[in-house]
Formats: structure tokens, C-alpha cells, sequence
């Protein structure tokens, strides 16, 4: 089911909310894309736009986590791995077998579907992680340049 963007889906961190709100616009670009069947083309195009996407926002979340020493970053990343191997998938099969509303739901799911659950169950600990006073920005940057003297 195409749902909108709501705010119940924030977790409070402005960056990553909003690129949370541009992966959802993705997501409902792909279904689209699929569903009107724009042709091989459109197809292609909005899943190679979906691919920089979570590329792009992955790695913003990454780093965060990152800067945050964010404990359970491991088990994090196997999920944005997952959700990739998923798209890969996914084009495979709308290159073999073209588009068709069951791969327009699938992409939905996979999409869309998957992002609410994973904001629910994953970002949800990162972003607490931080708000109960994990590991701050600051503390953090001076474990990655121990030798800088203003910290
Ligand atoms: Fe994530």
C-alpha cells in the first residue's frame, strides 16, 4: 500500500529525517515507475535513482554512527547490505521478466515497506543511543585525531 510520509516516522536527527522523507519519495518514484509501465527505460532509471539514494543515505547514517561510536554499528550495516542484495534482486527480475503490478508491489515493499520497519526497529536505537548521551561529537572527534591540541 502507498503510504505518505509521516511524522511519526522521525527520529528526531534534522539530516537524516529528511533524507528518510527523499528515500520515501523514491520509493513511490520506483512503485510509479513500475506500475505505469514508463517503459523499460523509466524503470531503469528510477531503480538506478533508488540505488544512489540508499548509497548516499547509508553512508550518511554510517558515519554518524560512526562519529557516535555507536555499539551496534556491525549488525546495522548488514542491513543496509541486506536492503541492497534486495534492490539487486529486484532489477534482476524486472529485467527478466518486465514490469508487472506483483514487482511493483515487491518493489513497494521492498522499499517502502522496509524503510518504516527498519527507521522502527533500527535508527530508532541509534538516534536514542545519542540522545541518552552516547559517545558526543566532540568526544568522539578527538578519538579520531588523538594528537589535535584544542581538545
Ligand atoms: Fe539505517
Amino acid at each position: 500500500m502507498l503510504r505518505d510520509w509521516s511524522d511519526a516516522y522521525r527520529i528526531g536527527i534534522d539530516e537524516i529525517d529528511q533524507q528518510h522523507q527523499g528515500f520515501f519519495a523514491a520509493s513511490h518514484q520506483l512503485y510509479e515507475a513500475i506500475l505505469n509501465r514508463e517503459g523499460r527505460e523509466g524503470v531503469i532509471e528510477a531503480l538506478a535513482f533508488m540505488r544512489d539514494y540508499a548509497e548516499t543515505h547509508f553512508t550518511t547514517e554510517e558515519d554518524f554512527m560512526r562519529r557516535h561510536a555507536y555499539p551496534d554499528l556491525a549488525a546495522h550495516l548488514r542491513q543496509h547490505i541486506a536492503f541492497m542484495r534486495h534492490l539487486d534482486a529486484l532489477e534482476d527480475d524486472l529485467r527478466t521478466f518486465g514490469a508487472s503490478q506483483e514487482l511493483a508491489d515487491r518493489a513497494l515493499d521492498l522499499t517502502q515497506d522496509w524503510l518504516i520497519d527498519h527507521i522502527a526497529d533500527e535508527d530508532v536505537l541509534y538516534a536514542l543511543h545519542v540522545k541518552a548521551g552516547g559517545l558526543g561529537e566532540r568526544r568522539a572527534a578527538h578519538l579520531e585525531r588523538p594528537t589535535d591540541p584544542d581538545l
